[in-house]
């Protein structure tokens, strides 16, 4: 299937909130949290769109100088495993390389096997357990370190 990125704009919040309160349920962002990061200047927020234009995905990332992290990624259930998060990992990953970003990280459950296996995919090591991040469960953080310039 082809994809497309688009910008992540107000308009879209609607399905977004679909997809996201579907997939991480009581993990979900509330729709403020959306609002405001869409209003933060440092953070890069993207759609994934079919060729029929459906919302298949998005991710937001929050970066500074040299670093990023990814706060959400999700892909529609109807989508998954059809290269969405792919698709959006690679756009994530061509941003940073163009922005001078050289520490990409991410924070995930332990039990989240896609989610895990997908940034492994892309080199990503885990670094380090935040314990209790979750409210019954700690978080695994994974870094990937892209080439500087
Ligand atoms: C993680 C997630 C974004 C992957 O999206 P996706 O579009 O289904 O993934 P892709 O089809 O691009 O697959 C890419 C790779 O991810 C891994 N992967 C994806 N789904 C998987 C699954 N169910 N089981 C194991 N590995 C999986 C595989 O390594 C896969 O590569 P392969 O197809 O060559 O084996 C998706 O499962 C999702 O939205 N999960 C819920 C939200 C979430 O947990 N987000 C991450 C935490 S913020």
């Amino acid at each position: 299937m082809k994809y497309n990125i688009q910008a992540f704009t107000e308009e879209y919040l609607p399905p977004v909130m679909a997809i996201e309160n579907s997939v991480f349920k009581s993990d979900s962002f509330p729709e403020s949290v959306f609002i405001e990061l869409l209003q933060q200047p440092n953070v890069l927020s993207m759609l994934v769109m079919t060729e029929q234009n459906e919302l298949a995905g998005y991710a937001m990332v929050r970066y500074t100088f040299h670093e990023a992290e990814i706060l959400t990624i999700a892909v529609a259930n109807n989508f998954l495993r059809k290269g969405v998060g792919k698709f959006l990992m690679e756009n994530i990953i061509i941003y940073c390389l163009s922005s001078d970003i050289n520490d990409l990280f991410l924070e995930v459950r332990p039990s989240n096997k896609p989610a895990i296996n997908l940034y492994k995919k892309f080199g990503a090591e885990r670094i380090g357990i935040r314990k209790n991040y979750y409210e019954n469960e700690d978080a695994y953080v994974y870094r990937l370190k892209l080439p500087t310039k």
